[in-house]
């Protein structure tokens, strides 16, 4: 499914990642945990193709095609969804608008209103009332609403893989069960997801079947979940020792 291997990247001339490699299988959710600063973030821009993240060495494949020679919108139908830690404020575009022309790059005869129903279905599953499909695109939500924004994307686009970046940031316990519970709902054996974490928490709810650990812009221990516990006790402080 998704293959990176010895993936180096530089943003500015500067070395980010320094050689990740991780392999995804259908079905399988791995976490991917890691101090402030370790590169995570980077490795979910080059996978979205960010322009400004240069891939010096290595590669990454997708169902056995090259991802690094696509566009970032081949990459999306091709199947790819990214969650961004930071997602996009747009004025002008209301939440149901900026939906709906999502799903038309990928169903081009589709009717607004059987849409708008379809929407509406799965609001509840992140929590939101109707409302907010009339707002503009994530202007004057909260860190933990513009989070839910990103899950009703991911779960409108039902995609094979999906790279979610601290979706869990800036989102309270409830939210986090809500979000959690919404996102493991999804898992299936023709859905995969990397889950990008800066604290363990979302993963009481969505079981990973693997976790890495990144530090340095390279993954410096992978395991299964007994991971998770271990760093929530002691911090990252005991992974890096050698
Ligand atoms: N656009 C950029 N310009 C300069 N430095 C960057 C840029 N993006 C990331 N970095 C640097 O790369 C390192 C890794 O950042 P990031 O991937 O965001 O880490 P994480 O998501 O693990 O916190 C940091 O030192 C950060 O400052
Ligand atoms: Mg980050």
């Amino acid at each position: 499914m998704l293959e990176i291997k010895n993936l180096h990247v530089e943003v500015e001339s500067k070395k980010i990642l320094n050689g990740v490699t991780l392999r995804i299988k259908p079905g399988e959710v791995h976490a991917l945990l890691g101090p402030n600063g370790s590169g995570k973030s980077t490795l979910s821009y080059v996978i979205a193709g960010h322009p400004k993240y240069k891939v010096t060495a290595g590669e990454i494949q997708f169902e056995g095609k090259n991802v690094l020679e696509m566009k970032p919108e081949e990459r999306a139908l091709a199947g790819i969804f990214l969650a961004f830690q930071h997602p996009l404020e747009i004025s002008g575009v209301n939440l149901f608008n900026f939906l709906f022309q999502m799903a038309k790059t990928r169903t081009k005869s589709l009717s607004p209103i059987k849409f708008r129903r379809h929407v509406i279905d799965n609001l509840e599953k992140v929590g939101f009332d109707e409302s907010f499909l009339d707002r503009d695109l994530n202007v004057g939500f909260s860190g933990g609403e513009k989070k839910r924004t990103e899950v009703l994307q991911l779960l409108l686009t039902n995609p094979s893989l999906a790279v979610l970046d601290e979706t869990d940031s800036g989102l309270d316990r409830d939210s986090l069960k809500t979000i959690g519970k919404a996102i493991q709902a999804l898992r299936s054996p023709k859905f995969s997801a990397l889950i990008i974490t800066h604290y363990a928490r979302l993963l009481d709810y969505i079981e990973p079947d693997y976790v890495h650990v990144m530090g340095n812009g390279k993954i410096v221990l992978s395991g299964g979940p007994e991971i998770i516990e271990k760093i929530e006790k002691n911090g990252y402080k005991d992974v890096f020792k050698k």
